[in-house]
């Protein structure tokens, strides 16, 4: 079946959406960039300068919007680690262009499935002007932030046509990954050393076949937990907190469910008064450092009401959690705890009779500010 998935293919075939048909692609995504970013000595293929360049900042900026921000989000973590470059994450909407740039050297890379994000590209202008270098990592070719900015790597994810991104946002994980790998290598980084990114992204491809495969049962949990709700929460820690704001706006802009992602240490701090009888509450649980105060918190929100679901991975499973998942390397566990989330957003627009490829009032690349 995967030899013949097409990731070029822009036909829904047999497929109902387009989502469902992208959701199901994201395995054979990580394979292809396995491919073409491998070398042939088994180095990363990066641009040369674009290493040098980057080796000497001394900060990273990551812009983007929506889905793509919540990538750099899922990113930062992988890429503090393995190039000892300090990461900071911005909405592109919120990047004041007066804002101090406080590095001697900073490196700006913009997310953008697209490529044609307003937002996005309005800072890339501003960026261009001050002389900063700029990767744009996108998945159109030739697309304005991709010929605008100095640098370009691409997801090829092959056309992303549901206006939920999916198989995008695994891709610029998994791209940041590689490129985090190949800034370290040259650095001399031990965690970059250690973290063989081409094994682990196939890990990551067969760990998100597992949970693909479990449609049936995600489709009966959605029945069973989000019915008839007007909101919900995906709640959790460190990545699984920014896996969780991921999870919340793939809910919101197809099912309409006011879905919010929330650190979960912080819902004490006011916005667990907002839980109620019945109100669903879904924790992603990959990090064994923080799983048993997640847990704590779910406790905290089932004893006001709320109807839990846990999302976990397999070495931190308990016999009550709904949906495991296989482990994977620590820095890459987004791309498979996503996978569930987004399934379930797909199955709760499909019970509550929505067109899941064009939501209301959205547009799949939003070129106006
Ligand atoms: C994600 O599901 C949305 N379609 C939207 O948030 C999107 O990620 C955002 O508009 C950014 O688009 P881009 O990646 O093409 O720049």
């Amino acid at each position: 079946y995967e030899a013949q998935l097409d990731l070029t293919d822009i036909e829904k075939g047999t497929y109902p959406y387009y989502m469902l048909k992208e959701i199901d692609e994201q395995p054979a995504v990580m394979r292809r960039l396995v491919q073409e970013y491998q070398a042939e000595n088994g180095a990363i293929k990066l641009d040369q300068e674009l290493v040098d360049e980057v080796i000497t900042s001394d900060r990273i900026y990551i812009v983007a919007c929506g889905t793509s921000y919540n990538a750099g989000l899922a990113a930062k973590q992988l890429i503090e680690k393995t190039t000892e470059i300090p990461v900071e994450v911005h909405l592109s909407s919120e990047f004041g262009y007066n804002m101090p740039l406080l590095s001697q050297k900073p490196f700006f890379i913009f997310l953008t499935q697209s490529g044609e994000t307003a937002d996005s590209r309005q800072v890339l202008v501003q960026i261009n002007r001050l002389n900063h270098p700029s990767l744009t990592i996108t998945n159109v070719a030739g697309s304005t932030l991709s010929r605008e900015a100095k640098y370009t790597l691409l997801l090829h994810a092959g056309p992303e046509i549901a206006v939920a991104s999916t198989k995008a946002y695994t891709a610029q994980i998994a791209v940041l990954a590689l490129f985090a790998k190949g800034i370290g290598e040259v650095k001399q980084i031990a965690a970059a050393k250690d973290f063989d990114v081409f094994h682990e992204l196939a890990l990551v491809a067969s760990a998100m076949e597992t949970m693909i495969s479990e449609k049936a049962v995600i489709s009966q949990l959605t029945e069973d937990y989000l019915t008839g709700t007007r909101n919900a929460f995906y709640i959790g820690r460190g990545n699984d907190y920014y896996v969780s704001c991921e999870a919340s706006l793939k809910l919101k802009e197809i099912s309409y469910i006011q879905a919010e992602g929330f650190a979960a240490g912080e819902l004490k701090h006011g916005t667990i008064a907002l839980i109620e009888d019945g109100t669903p509450v879904i924790g992603v649980i990959t990090e064994a450092h923080t799983g048993a105060h997640t847990r704590g918190n779910l406790k905290e929100v089932e004893s006001r009401g709320a109807k839990t679901v846990v999302i976990v991975s397999e070495e931190l499973a308990r016999p009550t959690d709904q949906l495991v998942l296989p482990n994977v390397h620590p820095l890459l566990t987004s791309l498979v705890s996503v996978i569930p989330t987004q399934l379930i957003a797909y199955f709760a627009t499909l019970q509550r009779g929505y067109d899941v490829d064009k939501p209301r009032n959205l547009a799949k690349s939003v070129t106006v500010e």
